[in-house]
């Protein structure tokens, strides 16, 4: 059974993540809106991504006997002043997910909640990745600096992330269930 404390910090890890996937997608129709299309696909496949780190806490509380109750989603950003703030926000955003995983970890170490601290594991090395491949993007935005030509070409580069399987965020996959 999960211990009430680390049920709640769980079950406030659940709107982090939701809130991640919400402002990914913010990011999704701004880029959208400005006609980087490779951008926006990058952030919708984000937006999904968030949606199963999400997912992976709700089952964790089930799973344990507790009970998840969802929170309110707070308002987000809708427009940015250039494409490299959307980035910069990326990042600090991995930076605080990261912060949250990090306080959870201690949480269940003084808890010795070791099938929590075994799940947690995955996230802690997860959040490397995200702050690792946001950072990248940031050095490269600021690598092609006011070159059209190199946003364009790293713009169609990152439109070629791929959606993980059947991804209710991958347009071809939605209109092929309908
Ligand atoms: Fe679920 Fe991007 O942290």
């Amino acid at each position: 059974m999960i211990k009430e404390n680390v049920r709640k910090a769980m079950n406030e890890q659940i709107k982090n993540e939701l809130e991640s996937s919400y402002i990914y997608l913010s990011m999704a129709a701004y880029f959208e809106s400005i006609s980087l299309n490779g951008m926006a696909h990058w952030m919708r496949t984000q937006a999904h991504e968030e949606t199963i780190h999400a997912m992976k806490f709700f089952d964790h509380i089930i799973e344990r006997g507790g009970k998840v109750e969802l929170l309110d989603l707070k308002q987000l950003k809708t427009s940015w002043t250039s494409v490299e703030e959307v980035w910069k926000d990326t990042l600090e955003h991995e930076q605080f997910i990261t912060s949250k995983i990090n306080g959870l970890m201690k949480l269940v170490r003084e808890e010795n909640d070791y099938a929590a601290e075994s799940m947690l594991t995955w996230f802690v090395k997860e959040q490397v990745e995200e702050e690792s491949s946001a950072g990248t993007v940031l050095d490269q935005i600021n690598l092609v600096q006011q070159s059209k030509q190199g946003l364009l070409m790293l713009d169609r580069e990152l439109g070629q992330r791929a959606f993980p399987a059947g991804s209710a965020y991958d347009p071809a996959a939605y209109n092929a269930a309908e």
